[in-house]
């Protein structure tokens, strides 16, 4: 194990989305010795909320585009690292309009790094399982970090385009860099568009949930909090150049996932709509994190699905202000694509 990278200034781009903010929650509940700065463009996905009653001496908020370089130019001089969360992030928006997701996950990433060299700041760069494509039901394998790339949809067509400027930009110009490709997180903060608070907030708004196509596809779940855990052990600890890959064993089906929610929730576990199936669905997700557990000891701490869910369904419950005023517009968007 290398030695521990001793950190006291961060950027973190994205502080301001579902897992940017739990990170960023996460580092000043266990890192007091570092600073905070967050910059995000607070789009539809963004809320400053999200980030609401930390120590404004330990965070500050820079409002921004990751693709503004005058802006880089600015902010990113005496900082030791920047962790970068910032991206459009959702499948189904990917598909009905991508433009944005080459502006932010690719233009947005070359800004960055072209910025973390300029400074000499150490980088890390968070991306997701699903550049590697889909796995059949029927197949024992689960993803390494030598599965060959083979994104299906826009977004992770852009997040894997991400992923190889970073490579790039390590073996010509010595970027200090990591990546970390992790599989579904759930927990609270978690825009209303995605599938477990979707179907959470349908309930508590007597609207049906919604299951895409049969419902067998199969995700990876990870609770957010070990997923910032990872993050922190691969930043401080990770050897430079690498990737690494962040699951906790959570495979589950759609289905059973959507049962789990109605029965916890006191429902019928049939109380709901199968629906206009994702175009190119992929079909599973499975992580194989040996790397990250061998080389840098970390284990996840929130493997119990069911508790985690127990937790996200009370957050949704206790925190309407926070995900009413998105729900109804998120809503009529899935209307118009019949889902
Ligand atoms: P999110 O959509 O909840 O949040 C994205 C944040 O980025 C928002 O605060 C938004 O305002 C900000 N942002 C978007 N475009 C920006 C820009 N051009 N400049 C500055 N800020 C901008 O996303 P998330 O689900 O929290 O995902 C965060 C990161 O983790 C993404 O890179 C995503 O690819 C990756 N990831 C997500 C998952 C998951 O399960 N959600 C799993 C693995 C990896
Ligand atoms: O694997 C990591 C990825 O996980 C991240 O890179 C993405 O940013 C993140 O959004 C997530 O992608 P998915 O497409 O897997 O997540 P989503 O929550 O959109 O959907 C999870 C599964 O649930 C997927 O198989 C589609 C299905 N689904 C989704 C919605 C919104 C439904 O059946 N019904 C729904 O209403």
């Amino acid at each position: 194990m290398t030695e521990k990278l001793a950190l006291k200034n961060i950027i973190v781009t994205g502080g301001c989305g579902f897992i940017g903010s739990n990170f960023v929650r996460y580092v000043v509940r266990n890192h007091p010795e570092v600073h905070i700065t967050v910059i995000d463009a607070l789009t539809y996905a963004g809320n400053i909320e999200n980030i609401a009653g930390l120590p404004r001496d330990r965070v500050e908020f820079v409002h921004g585009n990751i693709c503004d370089e005058d802006l880089l130019n600015r902010v990113v001089p005496g900082h030791d690292a920047i962790v970068h969360y910032a991206a459009e992030s959702h499948n189904d928006n990917s598909i009905a309009n991508p433009e944005p997701f080459i502006q932010t996950n690719v233009v947005g990433t070359f800004r960055l790094i072209q910025a973390a060299r300029k400074f000499d700041v150490r980088y890390h760069h968070v991306s997701t399982d699903e550049v590697y494509g889909d796995l059949a039901l029927d197949d024992s394998a689960r993803f390494t970090e030598e599965t060959p790339y083979r994104p299906s949809s826009p977004y992770s067509s852009t997040k894997a385009s991400s992923d190889m400027l970073v490579r790039a930009w390590f073996r010509t110009y010595g970027l200090k860099m990591t990546i970390s490709n992790c599989s579904n997180n759930y927990g609270p903060y978690q825009h209303v568009e995605k599938f477990i608070p979707r179907q959470i907030t349908n309930i508590l708004e007597g609207i049906r949930p919604k299951l895409y196509g049969d419902g067998l596809n199969v995700r990876d779940w990870i609770n957010t909090e070990d997923h910032s855990s990872a993050v922190w052990a691969i930043l401080t600890q990770g050897r430079l150049g690498e990737t690494y890959l962040i699951g906790a064993d959570g495979e589950r089906d759609n289905i059973t996932v959507l049962h789990d929610i109605l029965r916890v929730m006191g429902k019928d576990e049939n109380d709901f709509d199968h629906v206009k199936d994702r175009p190119g669905h992929d079909r599973r997700y499975a992580i194989d994190s040996s790397k990250l557990r061998r080389e840098l000891g970390w284990t996840p701490a929130h493997t119990d699905f069911e508790s985690g869910l127990r937790e996200t369904i009370d957050w949704y419950r206790g925190n309407r202000q926070w995900w009413e005023p998105v729900k109804a517009a998120t809503e009529a968007r899935y209307s118009q694509q019949g889902q």
